[in-house]
């Protein structure tokens, strides 16, 4: 398995943004899948915020996807974000979205960054288990969220 940043591989924007418009297109409810990939292609960037990775699989398909995005929860000042973490059913309990969430922390400090903040409705034990510590629950759009966030 490798990760690279998605503009190394811009053939795989697409299947991001299917990935993100099935899982999260709810929170966005405004927002089509054409525009969601104008959004991603604007996460292609190496050297700073918005990035997108990609991991690969062997054979060079994609397996998963995460980002670090300035901005995440609307109206929060805080910054920047791990988001957009997503592995395929047939590819999770590989350590897949371990090794995305450390790459992301990777280019955060890389950045400069000290923190690092990300939220979740679904996995606060995954990202527990990585060191992230637990700080408010928020109601928002529609769903209960836990905020974490990292030293990085
Ligand atoms: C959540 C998700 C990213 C996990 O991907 P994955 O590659 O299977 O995760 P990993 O293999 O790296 O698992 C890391 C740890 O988290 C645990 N974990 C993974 N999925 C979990 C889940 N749904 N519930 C509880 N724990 C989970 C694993 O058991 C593992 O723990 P261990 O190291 O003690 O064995 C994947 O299931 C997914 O894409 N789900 C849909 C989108 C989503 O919810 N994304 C998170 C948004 S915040």
């Amino acid at each position: 398995m490798k990760i690279v940043p998605l503009v190394e591989r811009p053939d795989l924007a697409v299947q991001v943004a299917v990935w993100g418009h099935g899982e999260w297109g709810h929170l966005n409810s405004g927002e089509t899948l054409e525009q969601r990939i104008i959004r991603i292609r604007g996460k292609m960037n190496v050297d700073r915020v918005p990035v997108a990775f990609v991991a690969l699989g062997d054979d060079g398909g994609i397996t998963g996807t995460a980002s670090l995005i300035f901005d995440d929860l609307e109206g929060d000042p805080r910054n920047p974000w791990l988001a957009s973490v997503y592995v395929p059913v047939e590819h999770r309990k590989k350590g897949i979205a371990s090794a995305l969430v450390r790459t992301v922390e990777d280019a955060a400090r890389r950045l400069g960054y000290a923190r690092l903040y990300l939220f979740t409705s679904t996995v606060p034990d995954l990202y527990a288990g990585l060191g992230w510590r637990p700080l408010e629950r928020l109601d928002y759009r529609g769903e209960h969220i836990q905020v974490m966030d990292r030293t990085l």
